[in-house]
């Protein structure tokens, strides 16, 4: 039993805006039309419904159920479990905090150039200007000199926001998703429109979605379709568990499930127009082909974009809006990461709100300094690498046992159904003790089978075992420390 009173949403709004705005996030402008595009374009769009359907909204509706079932954030409600058990919810928090201290360093650099944008500050060669000016890119992932000044000033101004945005916990949360998941899409939108009215919009475009059904053969493929979900609906950081722990007690469960993470899917759907019809017309006009421009991840954001906007009629105020579009889009996903982990941590040692949520962001912003220095972005790379695809298919995994088998699929199922406006039948149990485990199970072999047989991403072994593997034993290790130590009331 809580000795404290918990804190609630003040609406149904402010708690499913806050969970969209924690899924919606960079991932779905670079991540989601890049792997669509790649893997069969419009023919993608089966894969990724069916992980969806059998992944995505199960998981959400297992986090979201056990959250306000327990009324806990993920370590607590795991506890409530069994004691052995509550591990896991420090590993996933553990997980996302690795996730946030990069994230920040991402919003830092999009802070930058916002900057930029009022004079495009960037010039013609926009590679140049990335690499070499802004991140001063050193030779390789050892060479790491020091944090970039400005890096680290812009990485401290996010943190600051990112402290305010949850300085009175939820309550502050569910004002602040007002803005920052209505003017991500208001700024979509715009993006949207202005693609598509340009030149080579529709090769871009026929690029994104004309499909290839044989892909749909290849495994691979299905691979990234469930990866992508998993990574996009943000289940298997305690995210969602700990938002759900905040509900009123009669609060629906499973409508809201659907409603967050087709909201979600949707928001990728649409950033792949705007992606692609940009593009499309980038190609146009550098006369050369969409394959031959497309870019995924940060040089999309950083290289491409940057490149594009130059060429737009009133390209500052195009570059102010892009990177205020990936600054709100990215802010309300690093909050919620945070407020996961403040949440774990009152909830076991009763710390204050505040002091939780200062000595967290802190600590999240010095660890984060190693990704502001010349090798961050190797750094950065490799640990998203090793969060992503290790730390979040081996949450997903063990989640999906311990309620599966120790606590009762059909227990929490039955419970969301009293709750909610619709009802999960028992195929969700189903899914929850066999499907997701086999999902999650193959996809950590499969990248196992590849991390064995050569260093992610061409890095020596060394920096793979700093970046990726130390980093996971270390978490398991504090994970357990965690979970032995202190006694609680549950
Ligand atoms: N789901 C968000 C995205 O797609 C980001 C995110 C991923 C947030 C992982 C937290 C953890 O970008």
């Amino acid at each position: 039993m809580a000795i404290v009173k918990r804190t609630r949403w003040d609406s149904r709004t402010a708690f499913v805006l806050a969970a969209i705005g924690s899924a919606i996030g960079l991932g779905n402008i670079w991540r989601f039309p890049y792997i669509c595009y790649k893997y069969g374009g419009g023919a993608f769009l089966i894969p990724y419904f069916v992980a969806l359907l059998t992944a995505g909204i199960p998981l959400l509706i297992l986090e979201f159920a056990i959250g306000h079932r327990m009324e806990g954030s993920a370590p607590l409600s795991f506890a409530k479990i069994s004691k052995k058990t509550e591990w896991l919810g420090w590993f996933a928090l553990l997980i996302g905090f690795g996730i946030v201290c990069y994230y920040a360093v991402i919003m830092a650099w999009s802070a930058k150039y916002l900057i930029s944008s009022f004079t495009l500050a960037w010039g013609a060669d926009t590679k140049t200007f990335f690499f070499s000016k802004v991140l001063n890119i050193s030779g390789g992932v050892f060479e790491i000199g020091r944090p970039q000044g400005w890096i680290v000033l812009a990485l401290f101004f996010c943190w600051i926001c990112i402290v305010l945005a949850t300085w009175k916990g939820i309550k502050t949360v569910g004002k602040v998703v007002y803005v920052t998941v209505t003017l991500p899409w208001v700024l979509l939108i715009i993006f949207v429109i202005r693609g598509l009215t340009l030149p080579g919009a529709i090769d871009g475009i026929r690029y994104f979605l004309t499909p290839n059904f044989k892909a749909l053969a290849n495994l691979e493929v299905w691979h990234a379709a469930y990866s992508q979900i998993f990574f996009t609906l943000t289940v298997g950081f305690g995210v969602m568990i700990a938002y759900a722990s905040f509900l009123p007690r009669k609060s629906d469960i499973v409508n809201n499930a659907l409603i967050i993470s087709l909201s979600n899917c949707a928001t990728s759907y649409i950033a792949g127009f705007a992606v692609f019809s940009t593009l499309g017309y980038y190609a146009h006009i550098s006369g050369t082909t969409v394959a031959n421009v497309m870019k995924s991840g940060p040089e999309l954001a950083f290289v491409t974009y940057p490149t594009i906007i130059n060429h737009l009629p009133l390209a500052p105020l195009f570059g102010v809006f892009f990177f205020l579009m990936l600054l709100t889009l990215g802010i309300d996903s690093a909050f919620s990461l945070t407020e996961a982990i403040v949440a774990g941590v009152r909830d076991k040692f009763r710390w204050s709100q505040k002091a939780t949520n200062i000595t967290i962001a802190g600590i999240a912003f010095v660890v984060g300094l190693i990704f502001t220095t010349r090798a961050g972005l190797y750094w950065l790379d490799i640990v998203d690498h090793f969060m992503n695809n290790f730390g979040l298919f081996i949450v997903g995994f063990l989640e999906a046992i311990f309620i599966g088998y120790i606590f009762g699929a059909d227990k929490l199922r039955k419970y969301a159904n009293n709750l909610s406006e619709l009802s999960v039948g028992r195929w969700w149990d189903l899914i929850i003790r066999y499907f997701v485990p086999i999902v999650s199970l193959v996809l950590l072999i499969w990248t196992l089978k590849d991390r064995l047989l050569k260093p992610y991403g061409g890095y020596s072994r060394l920096a793979e075992f700093l970046g990726g593997w130390l980093v996971i034993i270390i978490f398991v290790i504090i994970s357990i420390l965690l979970s032995i130590k202190g006694k609680r009331e549950v």
